[in-house]
């Protein structure tokens, strides 16, 4: 695909974006993912209330979609993701007993993560941490195992699939702080006690006009040695849409494209939906729009020129 290709023409891995059950059968989002994208993550699909809504019941019909899809037209899959707070089913979250949980745990990853084993490139093994004063988040997780979860999850995660790249993936790494300094901290120990991480994941939720540090946070990131991707890319505009906000979204969709093409260890970029129609945007900020690259008919919007230009 073009981008795809181009990127990969500079180093690059891939350049990747979304689908899942509400995309998957509408020509005019498979057609852009075909031709322009070489990797896909499941939006939705990989999750935990997803996968495992009670324990030990374990439902794949919409991850093996993906997978399937990705497979049989030659894209990469990025897995998303084995340990969240979020999208987490009550049964996980009222547990409260280290060796429930342990167990819980070790046997999520082992079937989800061995389900797909060979399939997946790299696997969100921990999704969203900590918080953004930098401490761990208060999840059930870090409640009842302390951190020792982290290296629970990536453990499992390496024997479960031995060639997928494992990542520590969080958002609001794209400015100066806390929770990026204590990130960097983390991966730090993590390696320092030999556990198996391979990447770090920006998921660069971002707001048009507010990139100053991209660059420098990516390349802080870089510094941990890791692989670094980003993970889950959009620019959203706050509304009202006009012509001057679009023209900053496209300098700014060519800022993120640039910092990974300057980074030796940006191994790719994932865009976190194809057109503004499908976007998570829509229900979760009201008073913000038109984050990605084609617009609600899509028609490229100046942000697919913006990344295109960085490419070229
Ligand atoms: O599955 C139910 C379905 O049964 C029901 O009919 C429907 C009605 O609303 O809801 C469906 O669940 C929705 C789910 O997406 C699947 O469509 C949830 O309400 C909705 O909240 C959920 O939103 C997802 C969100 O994660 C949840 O946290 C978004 O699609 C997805 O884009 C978003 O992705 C996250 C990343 O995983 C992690 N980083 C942040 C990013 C954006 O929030």
């Amino acid at each position: 695909g073009a981008l795809d290709a181009k990127i990969k023409a500079k180093g690059k891995k891939y350049y990747g974006n979304i689908i899942d059950s509400n995309t998957i059968n509408t020509a005019q989002v498979t057609n852009i993912l075909n031709t322009e994208f070489g990797a896909v993550t499941p939006e939705n699909a990989m999750k935990w209330d997803a996968t495992e809504p009670n324990r030990g019941q374990f439902n794949f019909g919409n991850a093996d979609s993906v997978a399937n899809w990705a497979s049989s037209r030659g894209k990469l899959l990025r897995g998303h993701t084995l340990v969240w707070h979020s999208q987490l089913p009550g049964w996980v979250s009222n547990i409260n007993d280290k060796n429930t949980l342990t167990q819980v745990i070790t046997n999520h990853i082992n079937t989800v993560a061995g389900r797909f084993k060979g399939k997946v490139y790299a696997w969100d093994v921990v999704n969203e941490i900590l918080e953004d004063n930098g401490n761990f988040r208060n999840s059930v997780f870090y409640r009842v195992l302390g951190e020792d979860f982290v290296d629970l999850a990536f453990r499992t995660a390496r024997a479960a699939d031995p060639n997928a790249k494992l990542y520590l993936n969080d958002y609001n790494l794209d400015y100066n702080g806390p929770k990026i300094n204590n990130t960097v901290a983390l991966i730090n120990r993590l390696k320092a006690r030999g556990t198996p991480i391979d990447g770090v994941g920006t998921q660069a939720h971002l707001i048009v006009g507010n990139l100053a540090p991209f660059d420098e946070t990516l390349k802080l990131l870089a510094s941990t040695g890791l692989d670094v991707a980003i993970t889950e890319l959009d620019i959203r505009i706050a509304k009202p849409v006009d012509s001057a906000k679009l023209a900053q979204q496209q300098k700014d969709y060519a800022t993120v494209t640039t910092s990974c093409l300057t980074t030796p260890q940006c191994v790719g970029i994932t865009i976190w939906g194809v057109s503004d129609r499908n976007s998570w945007v829509d229900g979760t900020f009201p008073n913000y729009d038109a984050p990605l690259l084609w617009d609600d008919n899509f028609n490229k919007k100046s942000a697919y020129t913006g990344t295109d230009n960085a490419l070229n």
